[in-house]
C-alpha cells in the first residue's frame, strides 16, 4: 500500500503558524515607501487619533498574494488587507463599496470560468492549461460614488490597487494592467479631495505606471506592498502602522512611462512577433540603461524612503588585485522611528578602451540592522576585483581595461558620491574563454556614443577630489577555463555482484561502476521524469505513485526494487512549495479526485469516494513573490526564507524545489517577472544564492535554479527565439546563473522554454555544458521544464509554430539530464538514438553522453534525502567562493 506523507489533521500545525509568523514579520521590511508626506505611519489603531479607515480598490478584499500558474502556492487560507486592517484593531467605513466589488468580482470568475471551459472543449485540452494562456483578469472596478464616501466618520481612505499575472502569458501595456484604470484614477482623484489623507498600496507583482499618483492631487503616500504570501494583510497593516519599518529598496527601474523602456517596442507581442525577440539594447538594461543615456526615470533602481532618515559617510576605501572594500557609517538621524538603510555600491568603468560601459554598474550592497533613532553602525562592504570586468568578445575574455573605476556610495542608484578613483595602469584579463553564444546575425545593438548620460551638480569635483587607488594589471590573476571534448565510455569490468544505491552510498562500488552496469534502457529512463496523476499525458512505466499529491513530478522508481535508486519528487516554487492542500485516498490507499480546484477550475468529487475514504492535507505557507522578497536588500532575510520552504520540503517528502526562479527582468511586461527577482544580475545571483543555502542547510534537499536562460517572454513562450549578443548575454542574462551557482552550488538548473539564437537551451550544449559545467564548475543536475521535448498539442491544440520543438536525444547530447515529466517516446527515442546512431543523424548519441546524464542524476540522488542520513548537499563543496559581503559592526 502506498505511504503518503501528508497529514492526517486538518487543524492547523505549530509549523503552519510558526511560519506565518516569521514570513509576517519579514515580508514588511521588503515593502517599499514610494511616497510619504508625514501620513504614514496611521496612528495607533483605537487611539483618539484614528480608528476608523475608509478602504477601497480591487486588492481591498481580494488581496493577490501572489501570482498564477506554477507560481502559485495553495495555501490554507489568505488574510485580505481588510482583515488585516481589521485584525488590528480598525473598523471599515466603507463595506458597501467593497460588497459591490465582491459582485463584480463573482460574476467575471463566473464569465471566466465559462470562457474556458469553452475554449478547452474546442482545442481538446484540459481546462486548467486554458488558464495559464488566459489568467483571470480582475474585473473593471465600480465607481466610488459620493454615498461611498464618508469623510465625516474618518479623514483617511486607503486604495488598494491589485494586479495579477502569471506563466503563459505576458501582461499588456493597458488599462487595468501596466495602467491604472480610468475608474481608478477617477476614485483617487476624488478621495484625495474627500479625505484629509489618501494613501494608496500598491499589492502589485511588478511595475505599474505610478506616474499619475504623483500628479493627482491629495494623494499622501504610496506604499509598494507587493504581494506577500497568505499572511499578506497582516503584513500590509504592520507596515502601515509601523508596527514593521518598511525598509525595502526598488530592484527595477519604474519609468516615467512605458515607452521609455529601450526593449518596449519589441517586447514579446508589442511588434506583432512573438516568434523572434531581439534584445537590441543589448547590455543597456534597467538602470544600465536609464542612466547611460539619461533619461529620467519616475522612481530609479534601488529607491525607496523610510519613515526615518539617516546619513552615510564613506570612511575609507581599499583595494588591491583581490577585492574592493568600502568602510560606510549610517546613523538614523531621525527622532521619533528606527528603519534600516541599505548602502548601495556602484562602480563607473572606463569606457575609452574599446568596449562600451554603462553608466555605472551595482557592484556591492549591505543592510543595516536596525537603527533607533541616533544610533550608528559601520557597515564593511566587499566585492572582488574581478567582478568590475566587462566581456569582450574580440578577446573571448573578461577584461578589466586600463583606466579609471569611480567608487559611488548611496543609498539608490541615483543618490550617490563617488568614494574613490580605482585606477589601473593596464587591461587585465581576469577568465579566458571561449565565445559559446555567436548570434546567427549581425545584431544592430544600441549603442551609447554620443548619448548624453545622467550626471549630477558637483560631480565632476567628487571626481577630481575623490583619493585614488593605483592597481597593476599585471598583479591580476587570470584564470583559463578548459572545456571538456568528450564523455568517456564508462564499461562494466564484469563484476558478479549487481551494485545497488547503497554500495554507492557507502562506497563499496563508485557512480561509475554502478552506471557501467546500467543497460541502455534503464539509462533512459533514468534520465525521464514522469508527472504526477492528472496533468494529462502519459506517465513513464515504473514511475511511483502519486505519494505527494500536487508535486510538479518524479524521477523514475523503476530501478527501486532491483538496485535501491529511490524516486526524487519535485515540487514547485518559488513563492512557497506548491501541493495539493487536500486530497483523499480509499481505504487502501488508492487517490481519489478530491474534489478541489487546480488553477480555479472546480476538479469534481470522485464517483468512487466512500464513506471510509481517507483525508489528507498539505498546508504550506505561501511566502512572498521574488521580487518583493529581493526589495528587502537582505540575503539573510531570504535565506531565511529558503528556510521556511527548506523546513516544509522536509515535512512532505520533497526533495527538489523547482525554484528559485531568476530571470532578468527585462521588460516590466514580462507575465513571470513577480517569480523573478530584479533587472539587476548582482542582486538576481545574490538573492538566488541565498534563497539556495537556506534551502540547502537541510540535509539532502535542493533547489532548481530556473529558467535558464533568456527567457524573458511568456507568450509562445515554448517556440520563441530570444537573438542576444555574446556580450549581453554574459554580462546581463547569464551572470545571475552564474554567481548562484559559484557561490551556492544549487543541486538543479532547468532549462527554459524559449530557444537561444536558434538553438532550443533545452539542447544547447554551450549553455548547459561549456558554459555552467565548464566554466562556472555545476555540479548538480540539469533538468527541462515542463514537457519540452513532447508534441505540445495536448496544451495548446494543434497550433503551427515557426520554430519545432526541442529534441529529447539531443537534450542528452547537450548535457540536459532530465526531462521532466517525459513520455514513453522521449525514452524510446533516447535508446534508438544510442543503439541506431547511423540512423539517428544529428540526434546520434555515444553511450557516454548518455551514461554522463544518469551518473549525475544518481549522483544528486545519492546524497539526498531520499535516503536516511544525507548531509546538506553544500557540505560537499567546501568552503564556495564569495561574490559580495557585508560585515556589520555592532550599533552604537
Ligand atoms: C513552468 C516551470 C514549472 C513547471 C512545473 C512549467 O510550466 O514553466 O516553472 O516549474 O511548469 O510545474
Amino acid at each position: 500500500m502506498a505511504e503518503y506523507f501528508a497529514s492526517r489533521s486538518p487543524e492547523i500545525s505549530r509549523r503552519e503558524k510558526a511560519h506565518m509568523e516569521a514570513v509576517r514579520a519579514l515580508a514588511g521590511e521588503c515593502m517599499v515607501l514610494l511616497e510619504n508626506n508625514g501620513a504614514l505611519p496611521l496612528g495607533a489603531p483605537g487611539g483618539e487619533d484614528i480608528h476608523k479607515l475608509a478602504l477601497y480598490g480591487n486588492g481591498a478584499r481580494h488581496t493577490v498574494k501572489g501570482g498564477t500558474g506554477s507560481g502559485d502556492v495553495n495555501s490554507r487560507m489568505v488574510v485580505t488587507i481588510e482583515e488585516g486592517l481589521k485584525n488590528a484593531g480598525f473598523t471599515i467605513t466603507t463595506e458597501r463599496w467593497l460588497d459591490n466589488y465582491d459582485s463584480c468580482y463573482a460574476d467575471a470568475q463566473k464569465a471566466y470560468l465559462e470562457q474556458v471551459m469553452e475554449i478547452a472543449e474546442e482545442k481538446k485540452v484540459p481546462p486548467f492549461l486554458v488558464t495559464f494562456e488566459m489568467p483571470f483578469r480582475e474585473p473593471q472596478i465600480p465607481a466610488v460614488t459620493p454615498e461611498d464616501v464618508n469623510s465625516s466618520d474618518t479623514d483617511t481612505a486607503i486604495y488598494v490597487i491589485a494586479r495579477n499575472s502569471g506563466e503563459g502569458a505576458d501582461r499588456k501595456e493597458a488599462e487595468g494592467d501596466y495602467l491604472l484604470s480610468a475608474s481608478e484614477l477617477a476614485a483617487l482623484a476624488a478621495l484625495g479631495q474627500a479625505y484629509k489623507k489618501c494613501i494608496v498600496v500598491l499589492n502589485v507583482g511588478g511595475v505599474v505606471d505610478a506616474a499619475p499618483l504623483k500628479e493627482i492631487p491629495g494623494i499622501s503616500a504610496v506604499l509598494l506592498a507587493g504581494q506577500s504570501g497568505n499572511i499578506g494583510g497582516d503584513a500590509v497593516a504592520d507596515a502601515l502602522t509601523g508596527k514593521t519599518i518598511p525598509s525595502g529598496k526598488l530592484t527595477d527601474t519604474w519609468a516615467a512611462k512605458y515607452g521609455d523602456y529601450p526593449s518596449s517596442a519589441g517586447f514579446s507581442g508589442n511588434d506583432g512577433d512573438v516568434d523572434d525577440e531581439y534584445y537590441t539594447e543589448g547590455i543597456y538594461v534597467g538602470y544600465r540603461y536609464f542612466d547611460t543615456f539619461g533619461v529620467k526615470p519616475l522612481y530609479c533602481f534601488g529607491y525607496g524612503l523610510s519613515y526615518t532618515q539617516f546619513s552615510m559617510e564613506t570612511l575609507e576605501v581599499a583595494a588591491d588585485a583581490h577585492s574592493v572594500r568600502a568602510q560606510v557609517k549610517v546613523t538614523n538621524t531621525g527622532s521619533r522611528f528606527a528603519g534600516r538603510e541599505v548602502v548601495q555600491i556602484y562602480v563607473s568603468a572606463p569606457a575609452g578602451g574599446g568596449l562600451e560601459k554603462p553608466l555605472q554598474e551595482l557592484r556591492g550592497f549591505g543592510k543595516t540592522s536596525l537603527l533607533e533613532p541616533g544610533e550608528s553602525q559601520l557597515l564593511t562592504i566587499s566585492f572582488p576585483t574581478a567582478s568590475m570586468a566587462s566581456y569582450s568578445e574580440a578577446r573571448a575574455a573578461w577584461v578589466l581595461e586600463a583606466g579609471t573605476y569611480y567608487i559611488r556610495v548611496g543609498n539608490s542608484s541615483r543618490n550617490t558620491h563617488i568614494a574613490a578613483a580605482v585606477c589601473l595602469d593596464e587591461d587585465a584579463v581576469t577568465v579566458q574563454l571561449k565565445n559559446l553564444f555567436r548570434a546567427e546575425e549581425p545584431l544592430q545593438e544600441l549603442s551609447a556614443e554620443g548619448a548624453a548620460a545622467w550626471t549630477y551638480d558637483g560631480e565632476a569635483q567628487e571626481k577630481e577630489a575623490a583619493p585614488k587607488i593605483y592597481l597593476h594589471g599585471a598583479d591580476i590573476e587570470t584564470e583559463t577555463v578548459t572545456y571538456r571534448e568528450s564523455e568517456p565510455v564508462w564499461r562494466d569490468k564484469g563484476t558478479v555482484t549487481a551494485w545497488t544505491m547503497d554500495d554507492v552510498r557507502s562506497g563499496k562500488a563508485s557512480l561509475e561502476e554502478f552506471t557501467a552496469q546500467l543497460t541502455v534502457r534503464e539509462l533512459a529512463e533514468i534520465c525521464v521524469g514522469s508527472a504526477r496523476g492528472g496533468q494529462g499525458t502519459d506517465t513513464v512505466i515504473g514511475s511511483a505513485s502519486a505519494l505527494v499529491p500536487g508535486a510538479a513530478g518524479d524521477t523514475t522508481s523503476l530501478l527501486l526494487e532491483d538496485r535501491n535508486v529511490k524516486n526524487m519528487i519535485l515540487a514547485d516554487g518559488p513563492a512557497g512549495l506548491r501541493l495539493n492542500p487536500h486530497f483523499a485516498t480509499t481505504a487502501d490507499g488508492r487517490l481519489l479526485v478530491s474534489g478541489d480546484t487546480i488553477s480555479g477550475i472546480p476538479m469534481g468529487e470522485d464517483p468512487e469516494r466512500t464513506a471510509d475514504a481517507v483525508d489528507y492535507y498539505q498546508y504550506c505557507t505561501a511566502i512572498p513573490v521574488a521580487t518583493l522578497l529581493a526589495q528587502s536588500w537582505d540575503m539573510e532575510l531570504i535565506e531565511k526564507a529558503g528556510r521556511i520552504v527548506g523546513r516544509e520540503m522536509e515535512e512532505f517528502h520533497v526533495t527538489l524545489w523547482l525554484a528559485p526562479g531568476m530571470n532578468i527582468h527585462r521588460n516590466p511586461l514580462c507575465g513571470r517577472n513577480f517569480e523573478y527577482y530584479s533587472e539587476d544580475p548582482l542582486l538576481t545571483g545574490m538573492c538566488a544564492a541565498a534563497d539556495t543555502k537556506g534551502v540547502q542547510s537541510r540535509p539532502g534537499i535542493g533547489t532548481t535554479i530556473k529558467h535558464f536562460a533568456a527567457n524573458s517572454q511568456e507568450d509562445n513562450r515554448m517556440f520563441s527565439n530570444a537573438h542576444i549578443s555574446e556580450r549581453a548575454l554574459r554580462e546581463i542574462y547569464l551572470k545571475g546563473f552564474e554567481i548562484t551557482v559559484k557561490t551556492s552550488q544549487p543541486m538543479s538548473i532547468m532549462s527554459s522554454y524559449n530557444l537561444l539564437n536558434g538553438t532550443h537551451t533545452a539542447n544547447h550544449y554551450d549553455l548547459l555544458t561549456s558554459a555552467a559545467r565548464d566554466e562556472w564548475g555545476f555540479a548538480g543536475l540539469v533538468m527541462t521544464d515542463w514537457f519540452t521535448s513532447q508534441d505540445p498539442s495536448f496544451m495548446f491544440g494543434a497550433a503551427v509554430h515557426k520554430y519545432p520543438i526541442s529534441s529529447s536525444p539531443l537534450c542528452i547530447k547537450a548535457g540536459n539530464d532530465l526531462q521532466m515529466p517525459g513520455c514513453q517516446k522521449n525514452v524510446d527515442d533516447i535508446v534508438e538514438a544510442v543503439e541506431h546512431p547511423e540512423k539517428a543523424g544529428e540526434e546520434a548519441l555515444t553511450l557516454g553522453e548518455l551514461q554522463a546524464c544518469a551518473a549525475r542524476i544518481l549522483n544528486v540522488i545519492a546524497r539526498s534525502s531520499c535516503y536516511e542520513g544525507s548531509a546538506p548537499y553544500g557540505e560537499q563543496f567546501g568552503e564556495l567562493p564569495w561574490i559580495g559581503r557585508c560585515e556589520r559592526e555592532e550599533k552604537s
